[in-house]
């Protein structure tokens, strides 16, 4: 609890201040408390971000293609007042730009970029890669998240913490490839998503921003957990990680696991380690 709720909590109970007193105090907290925008924040680790943000105390801006059917991220919004649903769809360039004028010049201290496309992994393979979706995916993973980066930028400049932080993934790291050419398509939208990140820090180092670039680690938002105990089927395209799972070569963690470690490095953010490729553990990872 801040010091002045608490000060104002031992007054009460003396029987010097009334609650009434404390409605005011309250509210000038949490008009305080920073503000996060969050992209993808219906599902998977963009809504459980939403959730500790909102959890927090932080004003949470939880953005998603649909809100009309994010019934969870619906659902966690009727519990955090704090916690408003907007429409942000990153191939929708022009709904990006109405979208950051309608901001009116509020502050943004943290812009989560979480939102991606994995897209169908078997039209991913060689001999089979369907070049629509190719288009579609680095539209969205690299192309988009960049414009809203570049567009919420002033926003970020006004904030208290001025970070903008990226999902990145190991999948998207060429020095990692070995011997697996799997994902055409969302390896390369990544690591062109890494290396926009990469200039991006460079760009807003003299205002004081900081871009950091995240690898979640493999996250459940598939069901691998079920998967593993066989209460889910296995889909094919699933197999080879399941396998590197069973035999303990890869690591699965939860939403809420990941997050939470995400959200410390975050909290903790130097400037750097702007513009680096890191773990969620804070660790380097290689391009
Ligand atoms: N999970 C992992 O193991 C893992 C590993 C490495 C990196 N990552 C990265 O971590 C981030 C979150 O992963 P996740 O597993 O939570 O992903 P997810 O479950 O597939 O969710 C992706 C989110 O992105 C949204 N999205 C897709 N296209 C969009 C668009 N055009 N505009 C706005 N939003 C769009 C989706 O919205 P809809 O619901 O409308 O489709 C959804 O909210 C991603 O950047 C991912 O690449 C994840």
């Amino acid at each position: 609890m801040p010091i002045t709720r608490r000060l104002f909590a031992l007054l009460t109970i003396l029987g010097m201040l009334s609650w009434a007193h404390l409605a005011p105090v309250i509210a000038a907290e949490s008009a305080a408390m920073p503000t996060v925008l969050i992209t993808g924040a219906n599902r998977g680790i963009g809504i459980e971000f939403a959730r500790q943000y909102a959890e927090r105390g932080w004003i949470v801006i939880a953005s998603c293609r649909n809100p009309d059917s994010a019934k969870d991220l619906q659902a966690l919004q009727r519990n955090h007042e704090n916690l408003q649903l907007v429409q942000i769809d990153l191939v929708d360039s022009a709904g990006i730009d109405q979208f950051a004028q309608s901001l009116n010049g509020k502050p943004i201290d943290v812009l989560i970029n979480n939102a991606a496309l994995l897209g169908d992994l078997k039209t991913q393979l060689f001999g089979q890669i369907d070049y629509e979706q190719f288009t579609q995916i680095l539209a969205v993973n690299a192309i988009g998240t960049m414009k809203l980066s570049e567009s919420l930028t002033p926003n970020i400049r006004l904030g208290t913490q001025k970070k903008i932080i990226t999902l990145g993934s190991s999948a998207g790291s060429i020095a990692s490839i070995n011997g697996n050419p799997d994902l055409y398509a969302y390896r390369a939208s990544k690591a062109a998503l890494h290396l926009l990140m990469r200039n991006l820090s460079f760009e807003l180092a003299d205002d004081g921003i900081v871009v950091g670039i995240i690898n979640p680690g493999l996250v459940d938002t598939r069901g691998f957990a079920e998967m593993l105990a066989g209460t889910k089927p296995i889909p094919p395209e699933f197999q080879q990680i399941v396998n590197l799972l069973k035999a303990g070569v890869i690591q699965l963690s939860t939403p809420e696991a990941a997050v939470t470690d995400m959200i410390a490095l975050i909290d903790e953010l130097a400037p750097e380690q702007s513009g680096v490729f890191l773990n969620a553990d804070g660790t380097p990872l290689p391009w």
